[in-house]
């Protein structure tokens, strides 16, 4: 098998699945002394993009890396990467992830009172604009108003914070309802899974409108390409059904 070295191009490398869906592995369960290695490995064995989980020691307990590390990540990868903001005061972070080259910035509903001006933000910067969603906070009409500024809708299907959870059953109800919104108002916009992403619930997660399966552990844990593969063909075979 051929692993891509340094320079090498590998993002956009992997078709998305049925044309469909994607995953994305979370560099929260990578080993963080060989992150471009780690993440090269998924890549290569059919990983379409990588999800940067940014923790500030505020929004959620622990810290994890900033915008100086991803960079790392995408100039030695060249993969596409979308972060995971969850942290307070989100809009001081949005130039220096720009900067660092991410294609998305994902921010939660939780983390400000100016969602609007927030995204806004994010795409007068060029990249998509994504917005996370925790377990307990009900949806109600909240993508209503900023429909039209949205590229990514982030279910989060554990509380944010750690990795190694387990899935919380009932969000794939909350990933049909966000797939019904979507649809009704004609976006195109993405749906992210992230948390206790694993091949026996992708099936449903998929079917239930998922675009993006974010996985951590479920990849970087074991054999990193027996674990892509695991992965994909549930979603394969999810969408042959
Ligand atoms: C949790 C993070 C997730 C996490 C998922 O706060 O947002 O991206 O890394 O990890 P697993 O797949 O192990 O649940
Ligand atoms: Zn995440």
């Amino acid at each position: 098998m051929h692993l891509p070295t340094w320079g090498d191009e590998v993002s956009g490398a992997n078709e998305k699945i049925g044309g469909i869906v994607e995953i994305r592995p979370s560099l929260l369960a990578a080993d963080f002394s060989r992150l471009a290695d780690h993440a090269r490995e998924a890549l290569a064995a059919g990983a379409h993009a990588l999800h940067a989980d940014i923790m500030d020691g505020q929004f959620v307990p622990p810290i994890t890396y900033g915008a100086n590390v991803v960079k790392s990540v995408v100039d030695a990868t060249g993969a596409v990467v979308d972060a995971h903001l969850m942290i307070v005061d989100p809009e001081k972070q949005v130039k220096a992830f720009a900067d660092a080259g991410v294609r998305g910035v994902t921010v939660h509903i939780e983390a400000t009172p100016h969602l609007h001006r927030l995204l806004g933000m994010i795409r007068d910067a060029g990249l998509e604009a994504g917005v996370a969603i925790n377990p307990a906070t009900p949806l109600g009409d909240s993508l209503q108003y900023i429909m039209p500024l949205l590229d990514r809708v982030l279910v989060m299907s554990v509380n944010p914070g750690w990795g190694g959870q387990s899935f919380i059953e009932n969000s794939l109800e909350k990933i049909r309802f966000v797939a019904a919104q979507l649809k009704a108002a004609g976006s195109t916009a993405s749906i992210q899974v992230d948390g206790g992403v694993i091949p026996a619930n992708a099936g449903d997660l998929v079917r239930a409108g998922a675009t993006e399966l974010v996985a951590g552990s479920a990849v970087f844990k074991g054999d990193v390409a027996a674990n892509i593969s695991a992965l994909r063909d549930a979603v394969s075979a999810a969408l042959s059904a």
